[in-house]
């Protein structure tokens, strides 16, 4: 999977280019998730019941990021759950096409490794297709690291990798 700003010339990983649209990290709330069911047709490609969303979200309120634009609208959004002992998972992460390559996802990884942290988690995990070289990449400049093949994990076959990191 390639974003379609891949050949566009990308500034340093730390910088947070000056013409990005302003997007506000906030906790998700129950009126987000028709726009997070579309950013999750679109970009992951799965269709979840709006139930799912909700009952995760009470699980751990703290560990369900969204990015949102100057209306409020979710442009992008990281849902991690906490149901391991000191290890967080990451069940779902995406941003919206338009939006890509611009530090929304940097930030909501920021902000959720920094929110593990505060409530003592040791390690974060999460599973990512063998083919979406994008995401794999961004994983691996987070200081993730692939711990395992998953043979045939995802629903139309395709192996995954799980991938980690300490805290
Ligand atoms: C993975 C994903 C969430 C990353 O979100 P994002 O907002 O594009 O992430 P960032 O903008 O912070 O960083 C992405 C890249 O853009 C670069 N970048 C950041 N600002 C940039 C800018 N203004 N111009 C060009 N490039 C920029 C970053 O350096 C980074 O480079 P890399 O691809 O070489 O690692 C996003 O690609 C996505 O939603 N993909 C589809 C869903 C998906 O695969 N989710 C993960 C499933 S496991």
């Amino acid at each position: 999977m390639r974003c379609i700003a891949d050949t566009a010339p990308r500034p340093p990983f730390g910088a947070i280019p000056r013409d990005a649209p302003p997007a506000t990290l906030r906790e998700f709330r129950t009126r987000d998730i028709p726009e997070i069911v579309v950013i999750v047709s679109e970009a992951l490609h799965e269709r979840y019941d709006s139930s799912l969303y909700q009952s995760l979200s009470q699980q751990w309120p703290e560990g369900f990021l969204v990015a949102a634009d100057e209306s409020d609208r979710p442009v992008g959004f990281l849902l991690g759950v906490n149901q391991v002992e000191a290890e967080a998972r990451v069940l779902m992460f995406a941003v919206e096409r338009e939006h890509r390559q611009m530090g929304v996802g940097r930030r909501l990884m920021d902000e959720f490794m920094e929110r593990c942290r505060n409530r003592g988690l040791k390690r974060v995990t999460l599973e990512v297709r063998v083919s979406n070289q994008t995401a794999i990449r961004f994983y691996s400049r987070f200081g993730y690291s692939v711990n395992d093949l998953l043979r045939g994990y995802y629903s139309d076959g395709e192996n995954g990798y799980q991938m980690g990191r300490e805290l």
